[in-house]
């Protein structure tokens, strides 16, 4: 199950992306917003990233105009791998080697044929594990550590 989410920067996008889901036929939640009125990104972002956080979702998408303000908000809850990307490259190593759980993209940085793209390459790649699982679980100690 996936969730996704935007702000008014990235509603544009994350509509494509909500028909790209339907059309792919994978399960996911939309958790907002329904328009284009001004929003805060915070709000919409922590929906996301706490559903991810929580274990409720498998993984999350969200859009804002930069990309920069979803991920800064994903990446304080537990758990949360949030990935800003800006190109093919850097959404396949995202997952290849972050496994990100959390893609961000830039509605305002990308066009919506771009971002889709991003969205499909980070979708169908997988991740690498071995020597990248040590340095995730060194990210997951560090977590720890912080929030005890
Ligand atoms: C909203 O104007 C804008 O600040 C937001 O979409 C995002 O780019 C923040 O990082």
């Amino acid at each position: 199950m996936l969730a996704v989410a935007s702000d008014h920067g990235g509603f544009e996008l994350k509509q494509a992306i909500v028909a790209l889901l339907e059309e792919r036929q994978l399960p996911f939640t939309d958790m907002g917003p329904t328009g284009t009125d001004s929003v805060d990104y915070p709000d919409f972002g922590a929906k996301v990233a706490d559903a991810v956080s929580k274990g409720e979702v498998d993984a999350g998408i969200l859009v804002c105009g930069t990309g920069i303000g979803m991920s800064i908000v994903a990446n304080k809850f537990q758990n949360v791998r949030a990935a800003l990307v800006h190109d093919r490259f850097t959404a396949q190593m995202s997952k290849e080697h972050n496994n990100a759980n959390i893609l961000v993209l830039g509605g305002r940085i990308l066009s919506v044929e771009e971002g889709i793209e991003l969205v499909k390459v980070w979708l169908d790649t997988p991740y690498e594990g071995g020597r990248h699982q040590l340095r995730l679980d060194k990210i997951h100690n560090y977590e720890q550590e912080q929030g005890s």
